[in-house]
């Protein structure tokens, strides 16, 4: 199929959170490559991204922090632009979906479908917060999961078992808004009636687009094989775009009916009279990046939408990705289990190539993956360093050395050089389906083959030997060689833009096209070259060591916030309470006990006298830390005897659910025998 232009959109993240390796993976590096491929070969390609503000999510946020939902929206749409533009990942616009246009796209998107009776209108009970007077949402209803029995699943689905549910499979639910009991009550919403579609899109996905990625396809079968439900396309919630029509106050439109609209409004917001041949004309190609968990909508629901509206081309190709996971656990927002971009920057400057290459080469195009910072340094130190890094620069440094930093003439060429020109170019064919066809992990393997060649080419060739023999040999080397470095920075331009610029600006190459790849002309003679520099540098252990710990006290972190504290002892009457005597003492000697593992003995001077307390806490504290200390003590619990010892007294201490002692201070120093009320 020919086409004149192409229109790439990536998901729209929720601006409920900042973005991690798992967004940049799974959908913007690989519509990155793409855009940036087509871009070189001088196709017509828009690349359009921007945030989903809508949704239960943020209002939830909102409502935890204590502030409204534009307040979340514009704290995180700022940072993840940010975070895009740091990686490289430039959008022709990055817009979002609270704008004004969008909502007016949107609203009047409803308002056709509408008009042409593509709803049905449905009552049905939703559950009601009476306190709060509100419907709620499914992530609003908490309650005990009916396969799994977790006491905390939510409306739409247990995290527990990853069941999915709806509100009322729910046993005793409780209103995440109030904690009350939530009643049953009426409410209406339009619904677009998938089923309608079931046919159409069978044929166009199932028999028209064979050629989408199996994970893709598979997916699709398996929801068309299940047979399509009507789905409700407006919500009860006071976070969104009104339903715009009458009898529909505090109602809004869900938020996957508004996102995907969120890509035209996007496009028309940067080309306001011309945005409708990116959309409609037959001759564009529309192609959507996303993770997995978007392809039914951008299969199923969204072409049912654009097919009700009329007008509008249907997706070419959705190359969906699987989920990449980090260290072997599922990447979480909520339990801070991620590297998150901004902070990636801030340990790593200047080395977005480097997570862009690792992502790229461990993307989780047909099954998920796992990111971990072991693979992380090694495929830097032994791919980005070893080979590309490393033949540029010797290229460089041999091409100074023999011939001041310019490009050598180009002699005649040897059946071996013949052979490496030729072995280059079939590569770039390589290369290009690779692309052509989504599958980015070949294409940037194929890319690294290039700068293979080349330190293969030179370690064959070894100029440095013909250097004291025959210098034009040497240049003839050396021409080619530099050709090559020049064709890395065109090749790389579309996986590592930051090091093709640099390659480029190395040679003194302005620009490039996607035609130059493959030439051997690419530099002239006499071109200067800049001083060699090194393209990446070697990630030491330490380096991810800090990574994994920063990891690791991630995970002991959530396992504390996991932990329940104990269950409250029975009640004891305040005459009993006052009966304890606690005070604040120095201690002034600790030693353990002998032939013990767990005792410590503390002389502890209590403002009357020296005492001796006998202490099970040896495990937790060395004798020489608590020397000096000031401690909280019971004075009057009764002597007893520990292997022998009388003690008098006992020393208090927090315990941690995980079962970490530690001592209770008074606040400031206080006079040894001070109460403790
Ligand atoms: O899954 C998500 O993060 C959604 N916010 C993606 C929306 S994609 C499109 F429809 F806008
Ligand atoms: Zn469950």
């Amino acid at each position: 199929m020919t086409f004149k232009r192409t229109t790439v959109t990536t998901a729209l993240p929720y601006a409920n959170g900042p973005v991690h390796i798992g967004h940049l993976a799974g959908v913007y590096v690989p519509a990155d490559i793409y855009v940036r491929y087509l871009r070189l070969k001088g196709d017509d390609v828009i690349f359009i991204g921007g945030s989903d503000e809508h949704g239960v999510p943020i209002t939830i946020k909102a409502r935890n922090e204590g502030v409204t939902p534009q307040d979340i929206v514009d704290r995180y749409h700022y940072l993840i632009k940010k975070s895009f533009e740091d990686f490289g990942i430039w959008f022709d616009i990055y817009s979002r979906t609270t704008s004004q246009i969008h909502r007016e796209t949107a609203s009047d998107f409803f308002r056709t479908l509408y008009e042409k009776g593509g709803f049905i209108e449905k009552t049905s009970e939703q559950y009601y917060d009476e306190e709060v007077k509100q419907f709620l949402a499914d992530r609003y209803i908490t309650g005990t999961c009916p396969h799994c029995k977790n006491e905390h699943a939510y409306g739409d689905q247990c995290e527990a078992c990853g069941t999915s549910l709806s509100p009322t499979d729910l046993i005793n639910p409780k209103s995440a808004l109030s904690g009350s009991t939530p009643v049953r009550r009426e409410t209406k919403h339009w619904y677009l009636p998938l089923d309608n579609y079931e046919a159409f899109l069978r044929q166009w996905i199932l028999e028209g687009h064979k050629e989408w990625k199996s994970n893709v396809y598979g997916q699709c079968k398996s929801w068309l094989d299940m047979g399509l439900q009507p789905r409700a396309v407006s919500r009860d919630l006071d976070w969104g775009i009104p339903v715009p029509v009458e009898g529909a106050e505090g109602k809004v439109l869900y938020v996957w009916f508004d996102a995907p609209i969120g890509y035209i409004s996007n496009t028309k917001e940067l080309l306001p009279d011309s945005w409708e041949i990116w959309w409609k004309d037959k001759d564009t190609r529309i192609i959507h990046f996303i993770g997995k968990d978007n392809i039914v909508f951008h299969c199923i629901v969204f072409p049912a939408m654009l097919k009700a509206h009329g007008g509008y081309q249907l997706p070419d190709n959705v190359p969906a990705n699987e989920f990449l996971n980090l260290e072997g656990d599922k990447i979480s927002t909520s339990r801070n289990w991620a590297v998150w971009l901004h902070e990636y920057l801030e340990d790593f400057p200047g080395k977005q190539d480097v997570l862009r290459y690792v992502l790229t080469a461990n993307a989780p195009e047909t099954k998920d993956n796992d990111f971990t910072w072991k693979d992380f340094q090694a495929r830097n130190n032994n791919e980005l360093v070893a080979i590309l890094g490393n033949f540029v620069h010797r290229a460089m440094v041999l091409t100074h050395k023999y011939f001041d930093g310019k490009v050598p003439p180009c002699g005649e060429l040897t059946d071996y050089d013949n052979r490496t020109v030729d072995e280059f170019i079939d590569i770039k064919k390589d290369l290009e389906k690779n692309l052509d066809q989504f599958r980015f992990r070949d294409a940037l393997k194929d890319a690294m083959s290039l700068a293979r060649i080349g330190n293969k080419y030179l370690a064959d060739t070894e100029p440095w030997k013909s250097a004291k023999t025959d210098m034009p040999r040497v240049a003839t080397i050396l021409n080619l060689s530099m050709q090559i470095v020049a064709n890395l920075g065109i090749a790389f331009e579309p996986f590592l833009p930051f090091s093709a610029a640099k390659i480029r600006d190395f040679v003194g190459l302005d620009s490039c096209i996607w035609a130059d790849l493959g030439k051997i002309t690419i530099l002239t003679k006499g071109q200067m070259l800049k001083t060699p520099e090194l393209l990446f540098e070697k990630i030491e252990d330490e380096t991810v060591h800090a990574q994994v710990q920063k990891l690791l006290d991630t995970k002991k972190a959530n396992e504390l916030k996991e932990m329940k504290a104990a269950p409250q002892k029975p009640d004891v009457s305040f005459e009993d309470f006052v009966k304890l005597d606690v005070r604040v003492g120095t201690v002034s000697e600790c030693v353990k006990v002998p032939q013990t593992d767990k005792l410590l003995q503390l002389t502890i001077n209590d403002g009357i006298n020296k005492r001796t307390i006998v202490s099970g806490i040896a495990q937790h504290f060395t004798p020489e830390s608590l020397i000096g200390k000031q401690v909280c003590f019971i004075a009057n619990l009764e002597p007893r005897k520990l292997k022998g010892i009388e003690s008098q007294g006992m020393i208090l201490s927090a315990e941690t659910p995980d079962g970490k002692l530690v001592l209770i201070h008074p606040g400031e120093k206080v006079p040894d025998g001070s109460a403790v009320k």
